[in-house]
């Protein structure tokens, strides 16, 4: 049995829904979806509210939720607040320097989202069109957002740590004509060239005519003549009312990484998006008007997406935004930040959590945290050592603990307890959401009852679900609908104990997820083999301290080749080039060969079993081409 931590006071006090509250709202959910969306959809304020709810399929596939139903996001989270709210601040800004911080109310954003989306149309950008922000952890890129919105413009949000290359490949499949950057960030004390790495994506070539430069650093950067704009040189004038969208009309793109090929484009469209966010806002925090919500995540991730933008902007709360980094300028920011901002909501990633739980009590309880409610997790599966330091360290065991499981392609929280009506276990996310009706399969699509483990799939479609993937229907038809015809499948493997509580295991296909971070086997591999002396690579993951998973790349050189510790380091800046940072890997093991089947399938079991220190337990091995190969590969794991 595993153990069950019941809810503090604090998150049963007051809360919106109790135990019984949710068992009633989850099954309605499920046996009156139209009728229970029609209500969560108030939630919004609609130009013409939808008659028809929800209207799809798996197979084929053709999603769709709120068709009829005319609405603006940005009108959600912006215009509609401001009778009630124009004074309190919306976006709670402390830069990557301790105690920079800004302040914008409503009334501000209000303003300043108006100027950049004139911007864009004084750019000639329309309706439809596509805008790529390459933006760091500043104000402004949720203006940026949020002026897309407006306007009917899809964004696309390129994280500011993938490089030129990775961002070339991004403008240039969704077809921007327009980029939004500054003139750099900083995070953790250094200067991310955001501009630099603009102008040396465009000179790969693509149909870019604009790029509108944000004022943030205030350094000297190259302006191209004609093609390059400082925002706050751009003169507007006037109002520029929200248009008003179909609810199945694109709101974004964001790209993921998948276990094949290049990148994805995620599509959300922006009514049932809008109302995903909005309503998971509202519930799984138990949102209580006035208070400041903090998600640490950055605005290129999609937990920045619902989380620090459209979630908490369409509930009118505030938000904090933060540019820098947890260890900087030393491991107590965090904790100074919860306490000198009375920060009632907290939510993070077990990676962060794992790197500050290393530095030991003293630097989190020589703060205030008597302001925090609630602390959430994300991005991964925590472990309950992990799970047990947020509890009792950071929450004095007075604050619920909620893991939030979701992905990219879900828009918004999918399996998480909530804080005030379910008991706790540490390292498991818990219960679905309202409409989410998880399944687990086997590996021939068989269904399993009980408590068991399996494949996680999803029965039904909710309103956040992604749409297609952009420019390519039949990859997202592929991707997640081909494995078990019928049901959405989201690559984690998962089990379901005795309560009905989902333990998710992690990914089952080849995406590993570092750090919190997607990152697809392939993409890391080709990288790798573009280095001239590489013959092949094979990348797969390993439990790492804090990463979660770290990144094994086995690498074979060209014939007559040798390893050095100098190859070594120019094989890591390649996959900086042509990714970024957060891709570079933990571990490369130069090897003579690949364990190959004889007809020359890679054996990435073993590979895996091997990079996890993992010798006893290799499976059958006669099959491989080499069967000696085995030994020499387990020696060069010992020996790293
Ligand atoms: C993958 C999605 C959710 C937004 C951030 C990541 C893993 C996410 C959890 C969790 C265990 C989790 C899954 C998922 N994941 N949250 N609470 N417990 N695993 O979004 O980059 O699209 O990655 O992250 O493996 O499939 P993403």
């Amino acid at each position: 049995m595993s153990e069950t931590i019941p809810p503090p006071p604090s998150a049963t006090t007051g809360a919106h829904m109790d135990a019984e509250g949710y068992a009633a709202a989850y099954a309605r959910s499920l046996d009156d979806p139209d009728g229970f969306w029609r209500e969560e959809a108030r939630r919004l304020d609609w130009v013409t509210p939808p008659a028809t709810i929800a209207n799809w399929s798996f197979d084929p596939v053709d999603i769709r939720w709120f068709e009829d139903g005319v609405l603006n996001l940005c009108h959600n989270c912006v215009d509609r607040h401001l009778p009630a709210r124009a004074d309190q601040t919306a976006i709670l800004w402390e830069g990557d320097e301790p105690g920079v911080v800004r302040r914008i109310s409503y009334a501000e954003l209000h303003v300043a989202v108006v100027a950049m989306a004139l911007k864009l149309k004084t750019l000639g950008v329309v309706k439809g069109d596509r805008v790529t922000l390459y933006l760091p952890m500043i104000p402004e890129a949720a203006i940026a957002m949020l002026a897309c919105a407006r306007i009917g413009v899809v964004h696309s949000v390129v994280f500011g740590g993938f490089s030129p290359e990775a961002l070339h490949g991004r403008i240039e499949d969704c077809g921007s004509r327009v980029v939004i950057t500054a003139d750099g960030g900083m995070r953790g004390g250094r200067l991310v060239p955001l501009k630099a790495n603009v102008d040396a994506a465009l000179e790969r070539g693509c149909g870019v005519t604009s790029v509108i430069v944000v004022r943030h650093l205030g350094n000297d950067v190259p302006m191209a003549e004609g093609r390059d704009h400082w925002a706050d040189e751009m003169a507007v004038s006037g109002d520029c009312p929200c248009e008003p969208m179909g609810a199945e009309d694109p709101l974004f793109i964001l790209y993921t990484s998948g276990s094949t090929g290049k990148p994805k484009g995620v599509l959300h469209t922006t009514g049932g998006y809008g109302v995903w966010t909005a309503s998971t806002f509202h519930h799984v925090f138990d949102y209580r008007e006035g208070e400041i919500f903090w998600c640490t995540a950055d605005v290129g991730w999609v937990t920045g997406h619902s989380y620090v933008v459209y979630g908490p902007l369409a509930n009118g709360a505030t938000s904090l935004m933060f540019e820098g980094v947890p260890n900087h300028p030393n491991v107590e920011r965090f904790w100074e930040m919860v306490e000198r901002h009375e920060v009632n909501i907290f939510y993070t990633a077990p990676t962060a959590i794992r790197a500050l739980m290393r530095e030991g009590d003293d630097p989190v309880t020589k703060h205030d945290r008597s302001s925090l409610r609630l602390l959430g997790s994300v991005g991964e599966p925590i472990n309950p050592e992990a799970w047990k330091w947020y509890w009792r360290t950071v929450g004095d065991e007075r604050c619920a603990v909620i893991d939030t499981w979701w992905q990219t392609e879900t828009g918004g929280v999918m399996i998480t307890t909530l804080p005030g009506a379910h008991g706790m276990k540490p390292g498991s996310a818990g219960r679905p959401f309202f409409g989410v009706e998880p399944l687990l399969v086997d590996g021939d699509g068989k269904l399993l009852e009980g408590a068991t483990s399996g494949n996680l799939c999803i029965a039904r479609s909710w309103p956040g679900q992604m749409r297609t993937v952009y420019g390519d229907h039949e990859r997202f038809v592929q991707t997640y609908f081909s494995t078990y015809k019928g049901l959405y499948f989201t690559g984690d493997g998962c089990r379901r104990d005795e309560d009905d509580y989902y333990w998710i295991t992690g990914r089952v296909d080849d995406v590993l997820n570092v750090s919190g971070h997607r990152m697809g086997t392939a993409e890391v591999e080709s990288a790798l083999v573009a280095h001239p002396l590489v013959a092949e690579a094979a990348v797969v993951g390993y439990p790492h301290d804090i990463k979660g998973t770290g990144i094994y790349a086995y690498v074979t050189l060209n014939a007559g080749e040798e390893n050095s510790e100098a190859l070594e380091t120019e094989l890591r800046q390649q996959v900086r080039k042509e990714i970024g940072p957060i891709a570079s890997p933990d571990i490369i093991h130069v090897t003579p060969a690949l364990p190959k089947t004889r007809s020359g399938k890679i054996m990435r079991r073993i590979l895996r079993k091997i990079a996890e220190n993992d010798f006893g337990s290799l499976g059958d091995t006669s099959t491989l081409a080499d069967p000696s190969l085995v030994d020499s590969l387990i020696e060069g794991r010992r020996n790293r």
